[in-house]
């Protein structure tokens, strides 16, 4: 693109922002609660809903709670929820067995919403971390994370996720050569419909810390998440990933985390053209909420500031823990 534009004064770039009703005439980019995509935290009990210590507004709730989340949801317009189990240590094992039971907090949650409201698009995720007695998102032999092994675990999840109901999968385990054989395990056993979200760039972040604490890892984790996500110097490998999980069969990406890689989402757009989602990690979240409770900064300003940028940066939605907080202030 190349803008033409007279010499000052026949152009005078503040005309169009003298006032609210120009400026909306000519904003580029905008928000509406069908961006959203609202992660969840699913529990076992019974009446729970708990507020996770490190992301303030932020609860874990058991299935029998999960009903009231996706109403609000329908009723706030979000796009989707996204289900992430908590699981205490006592419920980990090495074998991770948990992650492809049908009867799993996660499970259960995606039929007790459907059969609530069957209309709420309901994704899910695809990772071993929050079964594993480690923490990591793959097995663990003698140190080293097993991809291969681990692909044949994250087909048996994905397949019992698309039986309870779960309308978009998605693998943020960052092994190779995954979305291929979800696909193909998708196709074969009749769900042709059930769409893949591949967290196809993720890096291997220090801002995912408050998450960690709210899926119940934050013990659990030794060692680090390196040798599977990547570099935070890296911005060509992303474009490498996003290709091969396009080619692979994934029907959307996503890159994460959000704010501090708005390159990489806009090469990726740019490149690909792809439906492209970025997510706003809790470490973004917890920031935010923590420089606003001090005083420091206008919470909802900054939270429509930051959510707008992901617009800009080519993103067609955002996974983020704000999505009833910013729907509510675009129904306002
Ligand atoms: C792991 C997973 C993580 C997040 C989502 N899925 C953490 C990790 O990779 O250790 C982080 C989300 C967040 O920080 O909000 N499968």
């Amino acid at each position: 693109m190349q803008p033409i534009q007279a010499p000052y004064p026949a152009t005078r770039l503040r005309r169009l922002r003298q006032n609210a009703g120009i400026r909306g005439l000519v904003r580029e980019n905008h928000l509406s609660a069908a961006d959203f995509i609202w992660p969840v935290f699913v529990r076992d009990g019974e009446g729970i809903v708990e507020e996770i210590p490190a992301m303030p507004g932020v609860m874990r709730r058991s299935v029998d709670k999960i009903v009231d989340v996706a109403i609000e949801a329908r009723d706030l317009g979000i796009g989707a929820i996204c289900l992430f189990p908590y699981t205490g240590l006592e419920e980990r094992t090495e074998d991770c067995a948990g992650a492809w039971d049908p009867e799993n907090h996660v499970n259960r949650a995606i039929r007790a919403i459907k059969a609530a409201v069957p209309e709420l698009v309901v994704m899910t995720d695809v990772a071993l971390d929050t079964y594993n007695i480690n923490g990591h998102d793959g097995f663990v032999v003698d140190g080293q994370i097993i991809n291969d092994r681990t692909v044949d675990a994250l087909v048996k999840m994905s397949v019992e996720q698309a039986r309870a109901g779960a309308d978009i999968i998605g693998p943020s385990d960052m092994m190779d050569g995954r979305i291929g054989a979800i696909r193909a395990a998708l196709e074969a056993e009749d769900f042709q419909n059930v769409m893949i979200l591949s967290y196809a760039a993720k890096y291997a972040s220090a801002f995912y810390g408050p998450f960690r604490d709210a899926v119940g890892a934050s013990g659990a984790l030794t060692g680090d998440k390196k040798t599977y996500q990547m570099d935070p110097a890296n911005s060509d490998e992303a474009l490498r990933l996003v290709a091969r999980d396009l080619g692979e069969g994934a029907d959307m990406v996503m890159v994460k985390p959000g704010l501090p890689y708005l390159d990489i989402c806009r090469r990726v757009k740019d490149t690909f053209g792809a439906p492209t989602f970025a997510y706003q990690v809790s470490g973004e979240y917890s920031m935010i909420k923590a420089a606003a409770a001090q005083g420091m900064i206008d919470e909802d300003r900054v939270m429509m500031e930051s959510l707008m940028a992901f617009k800009r940066a080519g993103c067609d939605g955002i996974l983020t823990y704000f999505a009833p907080a910013a729907a509510k202030l675009l129904q306002s």
